[in-house]
């Protein structure tokens, strides 16, 4: 008999709902985006809120009726819980518990990273284990090795700020908008990736943590003494054609720490005998970061497994399949589950 997961997804700005069955078929998959934080310059936590709570009744019942379903077809019901933004967690926990509890389904409570790790596995099926997977949002940026028993284990973490984050505040500080991904991304291919060195960070101790804020520091200390860095108000105009040496100092910041990430991540994997390494979390979406990774993996005999795009940013069928997966393993959450911002993995 086959299982369908109703997963929700609404821990930053993206209103998502998927149904799942049985961790092969997307029967649905929705996104409703919230583009208003773009004016913003970032998310504004209490506007996305509102709008998720506009939003996800509508987006269920889409959803439903996309995948040919009614509520009482499906056989358990996964919320993402943290972490995330509060107000927007909230929500969609209230509506996955409304569904739960009027339906008698099963809650299954999702930790958001273990979603992003877990899409490349949605994606790709077996991926040879023991693998490591690099795990690059806007809010967390980690390494986590899946042993081949299925233990999952965080090898390193970001001291300071997450690679997507960086990539945000570096396009914020230079005019070029929210979010910073993207743009760099697009803008980085005009720019000469060897023209501003960049030291990447060290840490003290030998640990093999991640850090970005000094890459991001540096790129304000160049735009300042270049006079390069502008107001995000005032660059609205310019902010599609930037001049050569902008996008230098794009393509040679996004090298740096594309690079960065890609060390880390062979050092690690190589380290703890992996016969894979996996890329997930909107980060992901970077095309150098792919590239690298892909060409990286193929020089050291080990195999990549990058998620696409579709499923790199916020989405719930992550969600689902990792509620899948709690639901096979009977761990139901109670009706108690309250969301946790800071929940780690
Ligand atoms: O996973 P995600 O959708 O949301 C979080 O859980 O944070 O990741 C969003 C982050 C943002 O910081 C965004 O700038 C970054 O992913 N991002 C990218 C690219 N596309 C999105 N970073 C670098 N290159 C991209 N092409
Ligand atoms: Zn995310």
């Amino acid at each position: 008999m086959s299982r369908l997961v109703l997963g929700i997804e609404t821990s930053c700005d993206d209103t998502s709902v998927a149904v799942l069955e049985d961790g092969v078929r997307l029967r649905s998959h929705l996104i409703a985006a919230q583009d208003l934080h773009e004016l913003y310059g970032g998310v504004v936590p209490e506007l996305a809120a509102r709008h998720h709570l506009e939003q996800i009744d509508l987006v269920v019942d889409l959803a439903l009726q996309r995948a040919s379903l009614g509520l009482g077809d499906l056989d358990g019901v996964a919320v993402t819980y943290g972490p995330g933004l509060v107000g927007p967690l909230l929500v969609g926990l209230q509506a996955a518990k409304g569904i739960a509890w009027g339906r008698s389904l099963p809650l299954l409570a999702v930790n958001h990273l273990e979603g992003h790790l877990r899409s490349v596995f949605l994606e790709h099926g077996d991926v040879p284990a023991p693998s490591v997977s690099l795990v690059a949002s806007g809010g967390h940026t980690g390494l986590y090795l899946l042993s081949e028993d299925g233990v999952l284990l965080r090898l390193a973490r970001t001291r300071d700020d997450a690679a997507g984050e960086a990539f945000d505040k570096v396009a914020k500080l230079l005019g070029l908008g929210y979010p910073g991904g993207p743009v760099v991304d697009r803008l980085a291919t005009t720019g000469n990736p060897l023209a501003i060195p960049f030291a990447p960070p060290r840490m003290s101790d030998g640990s093999l943590d991640f850090s970005f804020s000094g890459f991001k520091t540096a790129v304000l200390r160049y735009a300042q003494a270049h006079r390069l860095d502008r107001d995000l108000h005032v660059q609205a105009a310019d902010a599609a054609a930037p001049d050569q040496e902008t996008r230098d100092l794009l393509a040679s910041f996004q090298s740096s720490v594309v690079e960065f990430m890609v060390n880390r991540l062979m050092t690690v994997a190589e380290d703890h005998g992996a016969r894979a390494v996996c890329l997930s979390g909107g980060v992901a979406c970077n095309s150098l970061l792919r590239r690298r990774v892909e060409e990286e993996a193929r020089r050291r005999g080990l195999a990549a497994f990058t998620v696409s795009r579709a499923l790199a940013v916020d989405n719930a069928a992550m969600i689902a399949e990792v509620g899948r997966l709690k639901y096979l393993r009977g761990e139901h959450a109670p009706m108690s589950l309250n969301a946790d911002p800071g929940l780690e993995l």
